[in-house]
């Protein structure tokens, strides 16, 4: 009976696209029933954390350079008491299994999931001194690792709950800091803090222009009347996403230090396009990369102007310029959202679209006229069905702002 239950809710928790995906009391009262069917007692107390967009930005972040993203109407709940044991038990609804995490030196999971819940309550016992664990259920509406932020946003879930149960303070820039260590000793990646900034820090109906040289941040309000930002999941795995990514990270190191080495500059920021022209010839590479860098740190201020003045025309092709720079210069798109992009481009109502995340498959964003969403959304299925056998799910996102603190205990 109660696995029936559970079985059920999962499902309707993993529909994800337009009006049958769970809003947000949904989603916590499902977490709140799943945590009591599997604990039998009620949770002390239980956190919501959105998935996000960026708008523009991509691979920017750990160049020190800059980015727009938003936090999203999806998110990932956890409902959290204490285990009144060494261990902690997290159950997870998405995939109806659970973990048991020892207070020692995290093991290693095969699942992501589990991995990601083992580092994070390890990290959090130790530097925080805590000898007790914590019984959790986690479950969400965020599609899973594909460019919208589901494993920054689990973590983030999974850490907040514990530090309320266990009275941490911690002020929203170090949560941010220590998630990305979490990410980062989980996965073997060397990630920014885009995702982190993102979830914890955006603004109901507004964008955050991030500057990820000095971490500051301006909030640019959402004006554009008439059209809707739309995520196409093409349902590609992006297996190739965490080793590329690293040497993603590489490459524009090592290109950095070629060039200090010949100029007398100290960071990212202080590249001009003529130094490129030393990586040329002999490290094309970097040199693709770091060019990527520049054009995409220029989109994203471009697009605060276009943004203010809601040119949605101008939007639509800088976000087309982002797309063709990762796919052609930072060589992290693949050919299936090469292929949405390009169909999108013969909609009328479509204004522009691009690859979002780390790449390699996942998601993109677009912006799309209001009256032709269902229009663009039987297009889409259409045309990428015939193509590639896959009916990708389309979502429209709304920006409710970022990580809530005020949801405690039910
Ligand atoms: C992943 C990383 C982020 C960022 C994006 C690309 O989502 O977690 O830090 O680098 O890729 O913009």
């Amino acid at each position: 009976m109660c696995l029936l239950k559970l079985s059920i809710m999962k499902k309707i928790m993993l529909q994800t696209e337009g009006m049958e995906i769970s809003n947000r009391e949904q989603l916590i009262n499902q977490i709140s029933v799943a945590f009591n069917l599997q604990f039998g007692n009620e949770p002390d107390n239980i956190t919501l954390t959105p998935g996000r967009i960026n708008i523009i930005g991509e691979h920017t972040d750990y160049n020190d350079g800059l980015a727009m993203p938003a936090a999203i109407d999806r998110w990932i709940c956890t409902a959290v008491c204490r285990s009144n044991s060494a261990s902690s038990t997290i159950y997870s609804l998405n995939y109806n299994e659970s973990a048991v995490i020892t207070p020692h030196a995290p093991g290693k999971f095969q699942d992501i999931w589990k991995q990601l819940a083992s580092v994070s309550i390890h990290v959090l016992i130790t530097e925080f001194g805590i000898k007790e664990g914590a019984n959790m259920t986690v479950g969400g509406n965020i599609p899973i690792g594909c460019g919208l932020s589901s494993s920054s946003a689990f973590i983030i879930s999974i850490t907040q709950a514990f530090c309320k149960l266990f009275s941490i303070q911690m002020e929203d820039l170090q949560l941010a800091h220590v998630c990305q260590k979490i990410e980062n000793r989980a996965l073997g990646t060397a990630g920014g803090l885009l995702d982190q900034y993102g979830i914890i820090l955006s603004k109901k109906n507004h964008f955050m222009m991030i500057d990820f040289q000095d971490n500051s941040i301006e909030y640019l309000p959402l004006s554009l009347n008439g059209c809707s930002w739309l995520v196409v999941n093409s349902g590609i795995n992006r297996e190739l996403s965490e080793s590329e990514y690293i040497y993603r990270v590489k490459e524009c190191r090592d290109g950095l230090e070629i060039l200090k080495s010949r100029f007398n500059i100290t960071g990212f920021r202080d590249i001009d396009k003529n130094m490129l022209l030393e990586l040329e010839s002999a490290h094309k590479i970097s040199h693709k990369r770091l060019r990527h860098l520049l054009d995409e740190n220029n989109r994203v201020k471009e697009m605060k102007v276009q943004l203010k003045k809601g040119n949605k025309k101008r939007i639509g092709k800088i976000l087309q310029e982002s797309h063709e720079s990762l796919r052609s210069l930072y060589h992290v798109s693949c050919e299936e959202i090469d292929y949405i992009v390009q169909l999108s481009e013969s909609f009328d109502g479509w204004y522009g679209g691009r690859i979002i995340g780390g790449g390699f498959g996942g998601c993109s964003l677009h912006l799309i006229a209001d009256n032709m969403i269902e229009k663009y959304r039987e297009y889409i299925r259409k045309g990428f069905g015939k193509e590639h056998g896959i009916k990708p799910d389309i979502l429209e996102v709304q920006f409710p702002g970022g990580l809530s603190r005020t949801n405690d205990k039910c």
